[in-house]
């Protein structure tokens, strides 16, 4: 190590300390979604507090998270100690469409837990969920039916740029569409709701696909819409022209993916398609959300995101040719045929 290193610029330092207090941006943004403040915060002022007394609160503690988060544009503070909503606290209210209030009552808790232990996952290779939760991730989703609930809800508020990206597809010729793990039916019900000759089946773990029937009944698509309560890995699959798998491969390692996709390769028919709606990771430094979700598979699955390389590869490997991938806002429709 070189001996007299000059000092660190006290810019570097501050900006530094600021990354490490990524933590509590994170736990900040917990906090309100837990307490449903973006649904009571609108275009009027509201006093600190007004607030705590409607969430059971303290007002000055509440008054520090919230200056907090008014410095990164996640409401505004108008006059001293009364807040009015901006784009980014709107973003966290409840009836939002993408609404991302669930997503970070999850990421609050449960992701942050295993993120806590990340240093294990990178000096082994494995999740850190296991070692946090005592089960795997799924499993722990399983026992606890509010915890799967709010999971569900996290990723319904995604699911409507999914749905948007799987709507662009051609789906001309096809009569029947399958969501493997397509959770409550949100990607689904948006696809079938913008192309009326199309049929469909959400396909996802029993206890998890009792969450899609309202949601297909509030879309009026009871008529076009069946679910199927199945493993993935072991079962077979509903039979169907395309199959979409939207945020699934990323859960898993490759052995894992490949077993999904082997699995899909037996029961899609010879002219079908696979869209997967996933992340494709750029290359280089450039910054990516991409590259922080990758993270959060490392510890809550031992998934990852993948280059476009390592998505041809993992397909042709699986039994599928890539044929395009087209990048649509948070995701990326691509575009697979049987090989
Ligand atoms: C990241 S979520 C994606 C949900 C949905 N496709 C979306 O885009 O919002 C992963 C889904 O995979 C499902 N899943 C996990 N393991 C499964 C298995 N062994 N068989 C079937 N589905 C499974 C989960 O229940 C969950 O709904």
């Amino acid at each position: 190590m070189p001996a007299n290193q000059p000092p660190v610029d006290p810019a570097i330092r501050l900006q530094l300390l600021d990354l490490l207090a990524g933590f509590l941006r994170t736990q900040a943004l917990h906090t309100v979604a837990v307490l449903g403040i973006a649904d009571i915060v609108g275009d009027e002022p509201v006093t600190v507090e007004q607030l705590a007394a409607q969430v059971q609160a303290d007002p000055s503690s509440l008054h520090r998270v919230l200056r907090v988060l008014a410095g990164s544009g996640v409401f505004s503070e108008a006059a001293p100690g009364a807040f009015v909503s901006t784009p980014l606290s709107g973003g966290l209210r409840t009836d939002a469409p993408l609404s991302v209030r669930h997503m970070a009552m999850f990421q609050g808790s449960d992701t942050y837990l295993a993120a806590g232990q990340m240093l294990r996952a990178v000096q082994t290779g494995e999740p850190t969920a296991e070692m946090v939760f005592g089960m795997s991730f799924f499993e722990h989703l399983a026992s606890d039916p509010d915890r799967n609930a709010c999971f569900n809800q996290a990723m319904a508020g995604g699911a409507g740029a999914r749905a948007a990206a799987a709507r662009d597809f051609d789906w001309n010729r096809v009569s029947v569409v399958a969501d493997i793990g397509g959770g409550n039916g949100s990607v689904l019900v948006g696809v079938l709701g913008a192309h009326e000759h199309l049929s469909g089946v959400v396909f996802d773990q029993p206890h998890v696909v009792t969450a899609a029937q309202p949601v297909i009944e509030a879309a009026g698509l009871t008529e076009r819409c069946a679910v199927a309560g199945g493993d993935f890995f072991t079962d077979e699959l509903p039979a169907a022209d395309v199959y979409v798998m939207a945020q699934i491969l990323h859960d898993w390692d490759d052995e894992r993916s490949l077993t999904i996709l082997r699995n899909c390769r037996r029961s899609i028919a010879p002219d079908g398609r696979l869209l997967l709606l996933e992340q494709v990771m750029p290359d280089g430094d450039t910054p990516s959300y991409a590259k922080l979700l990758d993270l959060i598979m490392l510890v809550l699955l031992g998934g990852k995101e993948r280059t476009e390389s390592e998505w041809r590869a993992l397909l042709a490997e699986g039994g599928f040719e890539l044929l395009e991938i087209t990048p649509r806002p948070a995701t990326n429709l691509i575009e697979a045929a049987p090989a």
